[in-house]
């Protein structure tokens, strides 16, 4: 495929190396247009260098081949990263004064843009404002991760893991839909610990890597994402807002809040049914006899309640997750184990996964049943777990009034 890498001058470009290494190592063609500020924190010959092909910035080089409308004209997609304040503005305002504002006003294929800026920058209402007509327009706005900008500052800014970015790129290309445009999803993703002392913890083998999955292609599909994570070490999905925990109760807590306002809630994480009774504060020695036993309490249920506060929030008329999605993750009995899980929990999908030795847990595979309330079971086929999320999306997406 055709892809055009668009580098604006932030102090991200340098990571755009890697993006544009991605894409040339799995067989597409880039051509890079950076912006005249891009050069000067990466310079030509490593754009002209790592992409195979020439590179200019301005309308005025090489006008016999008028590239600033053939370059727009034959991408596939064009991805802009990073993207500074000042491309957003121009590109949401139709200005065309270089070369890569040229080829965004030719390109007629699908347009990501991977802003990087300081946290004032990004939450400017004249940023904001750029990035809604953007996505009105029916650009991919991935927003910015989270944590360290350059210098001392922290905030929204980061560009996202190249690899990450790569990825939704690829969905992009392969015509993923952009229907969770403008919805608010949640999802919760990994596993609940629940601490005994302050070394040891009761868990579970999730790895977090279904919930990302679906966290990933939702934000592909142009929603905004808050993804819950237990205990997950897996980079940050692009675009989705990341949250940390480590128990039921942080769970809990944060996947509610989020769901206080949110289209979608989708609960893959495998949330801990019971914790240890009483934590204890200091380490538990070995002792001469028998270990004393652990005394277990039973956790909320954190899909169940979210199921009652919908009834009582429709009976009250007030604003509530229009689709909630259940996992059950079963060893025997999957369909009959699922069906009653689905009818006791509320929720409109259930995605039951069979799981044992080397059966969803940390494999980068999965299948699944998804059960529908009032309708017939959907099987998904086995596959990378990206598709497996795609999949639930699907059914999701035609839900959504
Ligand atoms: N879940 C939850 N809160 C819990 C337990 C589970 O929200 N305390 C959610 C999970 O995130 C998942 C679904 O409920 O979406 C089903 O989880 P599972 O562990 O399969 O169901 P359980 O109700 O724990 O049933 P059991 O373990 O008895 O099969």
């Amino acid at each position: 495929m055709k892809v055009v890498l668009g580098v604006s001058g932030g102090i991200a470009a340098y990571k755009a190396c890697e993006l544009l290494r991605l894409f040339t190592e799995s067989g597409h063609e880039v051509r890079v247009v950076p912006t005249r500020e891009a050069l000067k924190f990466v310079g030509e010959p490593t754009w002209a260098a790592l992409s195979g092909h020439p590179v200019t910035t301005d309308v005025w080089e090489s006008v016999h081949e008028v590239p600033h409308v053939r370059i727009g004209q034959r991408a596939d997609l064009v991805v802009v990263a990073p993207a500074t304040a000042n491309v957003l503005a121009k590109a949401a305002h139709g200005l065309a004064d270089d070369l890569l504002t040229n080829t965004l006003l030719t390109a007629r294929c699908p347009v990501v843009f991977a802003p990087a800026m300081h946290t004032e920058m990004w939450q400017h209402p004249a940023t904001a404002a750029n990035v809604a007509t953007l996505r009105a327009r029916g650009a991919i706005v991935i927003d910015p991760a989270v944590g360290r900008l350059t210098g001392a500052d922290t905030g929204p800014g980061r560009l996202p893991d190249p690899a990450e970015i790569f990825q939704v790129c690829l969905r992009v290309l392969r015509g993923s839909p952009n229907d969770l445009a403008g919805r608010k999803v949640v999802v919760s993703a990994g596993g609940t610990r629940e601490a005994i002392d302050p070394v040891r913890y009761i868990g579970n083998r999730s790895s977090g890597l279904q919930g990302y999955a679906l966290a990933r292609t939702a934000a592909a599909r142009g929603a905004e994402v808050t993804l819950v994570a237990a205990n997950v070490s897996l980079p940050d999905p692009a675009g989705a807002k990341v949250v940390r925990v480590e128990s039921t109760a942080d769970l809990r807590e944060a996947v509610l809040a989020a769901a206080a306002d949110a289209d979608v809630v989708v609960m893959a994480a495998a949330v801990a049914d019971f914790r240890p009774a009483a934590r204890h504060d200091v380490k538990i020695k070995k002792t001469d006899g028998e270990p004393a036993p652990i005394e277990l309490a039973k956790n909320p249920d954190i899909l169940a309640e979210l199921g009652e506060r919908r009834r009582a929030a429709r009976a009250a008329g007030t604003p509530h997750p229009r689709v909630i999605v259940g996992f059950a993750a079963e060893t025997h009995d999957v369909l009959a184990n699922g069906q009653a899980k689905l009818a006791r929990k509320g929720c409109d999908l259930l995605v039951v996964n069979q799981v044992g030795e080397n059966l969803a847990f940390g494999t980068p595979d999965n299948a699944a049943t998804v059960l529908v309330a009032g309708g017939e079971p959907v099987e998904v086929p086995r596959g990378p777990k990206d598709d497996v999320a795609d999949a639930v999306w699907n059914l999701v997406a035609p839900r959504l009034p």
